[in-house]
């Protein structure tokens, strides 16, 4: 996926689109022209600032339904794992549509989300719940095309460490679900291109 990001970023002014504490910023930032993170949260944004390097790189604190930045401003959106947190499908479309506004013609959005299969959407029981499947359904229901998937794992010092790390984020009945230190995950990639 580094790879992937490395390349497609070249010479493109680029959006984190809900850039959290910039897990991708340093390989976007060093391969783009220019990069804006946004994030609703001043908190994640303040920790993705601390890892900048670069004088022209901006953050704006927003919610992604009212980006402050004028129409046909960005060459590429990057948005991983975030507008499947937004739960209420007309905010959902909001962002969506705030993405598409502020891209250039022939620009490209990038959607980095979850795959079906694999160890983490069984236990987080997205396999029963179909969560997964409507969220990627609704993504290729809105112009998007499959563009790569990407069979992946969480790498734990050890299942203790695994378990603390589900506990925090997702309670005790799913973390202890997990029976080793290796979870397996599986990415995809889905893109988006702007034609008029
Ligand atoms: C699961 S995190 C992913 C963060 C980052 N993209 C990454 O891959 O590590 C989701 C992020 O989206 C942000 N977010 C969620 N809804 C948002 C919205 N409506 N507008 C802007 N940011 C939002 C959250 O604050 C959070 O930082």
């Amino acid at each position: 996926m580094v790879e992937y990001l490395k390349n497609i970023c070249v010479d493109k002014i680029v959006l984190d689109a809900g850039c959290g504490t910039g897990k991708f910023l340093n390989i976007l930032e060093e391969n783009s022209k220019k990069y804006i993170g946004i994030d609703i949260l001043d908190k994640q944004l303040e920790k993705a600032k601390k890892k900048s390097k670069k004088n022209n790189s901006s953050f704006i604190c927003s919610n992604l339904s009212e980006i402050n930045l004028k129409d046909n401003t960005v060459d590429l959106v990057i948005s991983s794992w975030v507008l499947g947190t937004v739960i209420d499908l007309n905010e959902r479309t909001r962002c969506l549509n705030e993405l598409k506004r502020v891209l250039k013609p022939n620009g490209i959005i990038i959607l980095i989300e979850n795959d079906l299969g694999g160890e983490f959407e069984e236990i987080r029981n997205r396999t029963k719940d179909n969560r997964t499947l409507d969220y990627n359904n609704w993504i290729l229901g809105n112009g998007f095309k499959v563009e790569k998937r990407i069979k992946t794992f969480f790498d734990f010092k050890n299942i203790d460490i695994a378990r603390k790390c589900f506990d925090i984020i997702y309670g005790n009945d799913i973390a202890s679900k997990i029976k080793n230190r290796i979870v397996k995950h599986n990415i995809i990639i889905f893109k988006y291109l702007k034609t008029e």
